[in-house]
């Protein structure tokens, strides 16, 4: 947690009833269109890799994961509320996700992120992955998107 903030909460796993926030926050987070029903087919493919951070009064962020291949996870999507970034829980829902995925023998973990989103790129690079590749026309607006990696 960055030195001086403060959050009170704790990551969970994801609930049906919890679509309508996570719709909003991917509304307001991510330049992509995701539906509802992509959300929850990603939720029944691995429910445990859907992590939560749950504050009481509401969800304030989320991390989905899915499996590669038998050995590689990757992060699908991932998004903190903006007035909230900066405290710490992007940290301890990325730890959670890592360690749901060591727990199911994945070794290594792959994103994709959009090469102009700094914050996230910086984020990323933080906590140890790296930039392998540049995947050219990767979004549907045909911006570029870095491949980062990590050995976990
Ligand atoms: N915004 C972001 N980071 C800040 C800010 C701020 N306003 N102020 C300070 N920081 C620093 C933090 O201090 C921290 O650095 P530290 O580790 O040295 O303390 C780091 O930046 C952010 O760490 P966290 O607080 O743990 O992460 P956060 O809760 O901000 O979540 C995330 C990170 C998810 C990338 C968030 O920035 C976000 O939601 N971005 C928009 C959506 C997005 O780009 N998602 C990733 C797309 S790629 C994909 O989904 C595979």
């Amino acid at each position: 947690m960055a030195a001086g903030n403060s959050f009170f909460g704790y990551a969970r796993g994801f609930e049906i009833r919890d679509s309508e926030t996570i719709m909003d926050i991917i509304k307001c987070s991510l330049s992509e269109y995701y539906t509802k029903s992509l959300i929850l087919d990603l939720y029944r493919a691995w429910p445990q890799a859907f992590i939560v951070y749950d504050n009481f009064d509401s969800v304030s962020g989320f991390i989905i994961g899915a499996k590669y291949s038998g050995t590689e996870g990757r992060i699908l999507l991932f998004a903190v509320k903006k007035e909230l970034r900066g405290s710490g829980i992007g940290k301890m829902l990325l730890t959670q996700e890592l360690n749901v995925m060591m727990g199911s023998g994945l070794s290594t973990i792959r994103l994709e992120v959009r090469t102009d989103n700094e914050d996230a790129i910086r984020f990323y690079k933080k906590n140890g992955f790296s930039i392998i590749s540049t995947l050219k026309n990767y979004y549907s607006d045909l911006s570029d998107a870095y491949l980062m990696w990590k050995i976990i």
